[in-house]
């Protein structure tokens, strides 16, 4: 099983930030998870809002404002880091799950232009996950070989046996789920279809060692966490 940093090591760290994606790193993570957006000069940053309100020292739409204009702010002294900046920082073979955040401002831009970029930077490490599905299956058409990710929250309850369908169409590579849900019969039929269809189970966030159990049971592919350190420590005791 592996573990990714959720945002970096955002328990102890300013999220989706190079100092957090560092940290995840140098603590032992097998990979991060990071959420990115387009800027107006149509430059893809990372952050997780469609706004800076929350997590940066000023406010407005990322999409209404320029790199420049958005890099004269900080989260705990840590400007928006493009996501080009991020794999010049983790290098060629560290992993990494790009989720698109297209599920509140639609756009087929973000996925072309994430798309192109990560096909130049050793695509076969990076996962590519987005709650909204339509952005997975226009990756799809770009290119036939991305490990593709269907991301699972409240909205695709209901929805499950179309999508089931999807994913096989698609070769989808893995089902990201909530690990919230544990328990919902919906849950357990995706994971039982994955199981099948060899679609890898992925968890987010696992933080604690009742979810980690879970995860286990489940044989999770990966765990997505803000705890890098806590959730590696109860892996490896797992593993003794
Ligand atoms: O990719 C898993 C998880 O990050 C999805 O939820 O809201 O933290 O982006 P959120
Ligand atoms: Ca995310």
């Amino acid at each position: 099983m592996l573990v990714y940093g959720h945002r970096g090591y955002s328990a102890k760290y300013p999220e989706n930030t190079l100092l957090s994606f560092q940290k995840a790193i140098e603590y032992g993570a097998d990979g991060i998870e990071l959420d990115v957006h387009l800027t107006k000069d149509k430059k893809i940053v990372v952050c997780h809002d469609e706004t800076i309100d929350r997590t940066f020292n000023g406010s407005g739409l990322i999409s209404e404002m320029t790199l420049e204009e958005l890099r004269r702010y900080d989260s705990q002294g840590q400007k928006i880091p493009t996501l080009e900046e991020v794999f010049d920082l983790i290098g060629p073979l560290f992993k990494i799950n790009v989720e698109l955040k297209t599920d509140v401002i639609e756009s087929d831009e973000l996925v072309f232009r994430t798309v192109k970029l990560i096909k130049e930077r050793n695509p076969d490490r990076v996962i590519i996950s987005s709650f909204n599905h339509k952005s997975i299956l226009y990756a799809r058409e770009l290119d036939k070989n991305l490990k593709l990710a269907f991301l699972f929250g409240e909205q695709h309850i209901g929805k499950i046996k179309e999508i089931e369908k999807q994913s096989v169409e698609a070769g989808i590579f893995s089902y990201n789920l909530p690990v919230y849900a544990k328990g919902m019969a919906e849950m357990d039929e995706l994971i039982d279809f994955a199981k099948d269809q060899g679609i890898k189970i992925v968890f987010w966030t696992v933080d604690d060692k009742e979810d980690m159990e879970y995860a286990i049971e489940k044989e999770a592919y990966i765990v997505i966490t803000n705890e890098v350190e806590k959730i590696r420590e109860i892996l490896t005791s797992h593993l003794e």
